[in-house]
């Protein structure tokens, strides 16, 4: 990276209405990143940070990956564009068999969207078109989870479970979806990996079944490990009890893997790391190491098979899809990255550096301000001790840890970790070294 670049702060910051941000309070104090490189990132003041959470969770490669910006500036050089409806290129294909031999069981099919939002949102309108195919319309509840986040669509606002983002939204949300209760119990303090307790919870879904009609119930959606909220590791058995119950009322199980997917957890998906295979898969982020906007749902081939089945040959089968379906960069990048995941053997490498992580994560619970630590594969929470109101302590801690050179995202009053796998051992111990010096500015203040 450049030596200096205190530079780039436009002239003006108030047109950019930010998603997802207190605008008013970053406009007076903007943290501005010019360079990325690896995993370190390059502030407006000149400042390196390193990257403890992958951007947001996009880039388990790094940044500045050559393959990848090769790859993108070659396709741009020979196909742009194409439409994706009713034409395409062979990357597209290329890339979904790539994809398929990855995702589990016979989840086989890959449908392209744009981002994890629209991936969740295909995920709901296949299966609706798939329970209506196979003669089962009355199919129109969808079972989603409290504390989950699935995107910001209206679909997908509707079946996440995170309290701001749906109060103000009430008015406009999908009709018929009912909550589970989030896996995340009071007993579940400092566990390593995933918890002993809980998975009855699953049950949930059961009663919900029995109280409104599983006949009715198209589809149950988790995360399985719930990642914007703080690293929820699912209790052991639950995503078990979870398929066991779909399968007896004909419920169809999505697991969204946008953040889980493509070695998270350690496995190629959180279903595999689990064992458990849903019918249908999301997955965004990290497919692209996030550098071009791309989703995909994976989905077994009996649910394409029978949406297929239903209409005649010739004519449309599914009524959906995006201009910037599978677009040849987005292609070009996911492409480039199977390849770096194949040479480098990536899963195994989050799977063999996960340990070390979590032993650098854990040894942050001596610090008076922490709550609360979770952890699994190369993804972790940390909880600090609510002050004033919600919210607060996490965001001052997160400032804190900034200024001490560490950035990451914080959600409510939980940091977050999720590092890229191409971490070495001593950028962990910087991460955790700075969190540490970071979190302890904190208490000082
Ligand atoms: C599990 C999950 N699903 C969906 C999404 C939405 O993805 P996007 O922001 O790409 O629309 C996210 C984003 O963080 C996510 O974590």
């Amino acid at each position: 990276m450049s030596k200096s670049n205190a530079t780039n702060i436009p002239n003006s910051l108030q047109e950019h209405w930010m998603p997802f941000t207190s605008n008013r309070e970053f406009k007076e104090n903007p943290r501005l990143i010019t360079e990325a490189k690896g995993i370190y990132l390059k502030d407006h003041h000149g400042r390196t940070h390193i990257d403890a959470s992958s951007g947001l969770f996009c880039n388990p490669l790094g940044h500045g990956r050559k393959e990848i910006t090769n790859a993108v500036t070659k396709q741009l050089e020979k196909l742009d564009y194409v439409q994706p409806f009713q034409q395409g290129f062979g990357g597209s294909f290329e890339l979904a068999s790539k994809i398929a031999k990855h995702t589990p069981g016979d989840l086989n099919r890959i449908f392209y969207t744009i981002c994890g939002s629209s991936a969740v949102e295909t995920a709901i309108k296949i299966i609706i078109a798939y329970h209506k195919a196979r003669g089962q319309g009355q199919r129109f509840r969808f079972v989603g989870r409290e504390r989950a986040y699935h995107g910001m669509n209206i679909g997908a606002t509707s079946v996440g479970g995170m309290v701001n983002n749906i109060k103000t939204f009430a008015s406009i949300l999908m009709p018929g979806v009912l909550h589970m209760r989030h896996t995340h119990l009071p007993e579940h303090k400092y566990v390593r990996g995933q918890p002993e307790t809980g998975a009855e919870l699953a049950n949930d879904l059961e009663r919900i079944a029995l109280n409104f009609g599983a006949e009715n119930i198209a589809a149950c959606i988790v995360e399985p490990t719930a990642g914007s909220t703080g690293t929820l590791v699912p209790p052991k058995g639950y995503l078990k009890r979870l398929r066991e119950i779909c399968d007896k009322h004909g419920i169809v199980l999505i697991f969204d893997e946008v953040i889980t997917g493509w070695g998270r957890m350690g496995s190629a998906f959180a279903s595999q790391e689990f064992g458990v295979t849903p019918d249908v898969l999301t997955m965004a982020k990290a497919t692209t190491n996030g550098v071009v906007p791309m989703g995909a749902v994976a989905v077994k081939e009996e649910i394409y098979d029978t949406v297929m089945d239903a209409s005649p040959k010739g004519s449309v089968e599914l009524f959906h899809g995006y201009t910037y379906s599978g677009i040849p960069i987005a292609v070009a990048a996911a492409l480039a990255v199977q390849d770096i995941f194949e040479k480098e053997d990536i899963f195994n490498r989050a799977k063999k550096l996960s340990p070390y992580f979590l032993d650098g994560l854990f040894s942050l619970k001596d610090l008076d301000c922490v709550d609360n630590i979770r952890g699994y594969g190369m993804m972790g929470g940390i909880d600090i001790k609510p002050v004033d109101k919600p919210g607060k302590a996490g965001f001052t801690c997160f400032e804190k840890c900034y200024e001490a050179g560490v950035n990451f995202k914080a959600t409510g009053d939980c940091l977050i970790l999720a590092p890229a796998f191409v971490c070495e051992k001593k950028h962990i111990d910087e991460i955790f070294e700075k969190l540490r010096t970071g979190i302890k500015n904190y208490m000082k203040k």
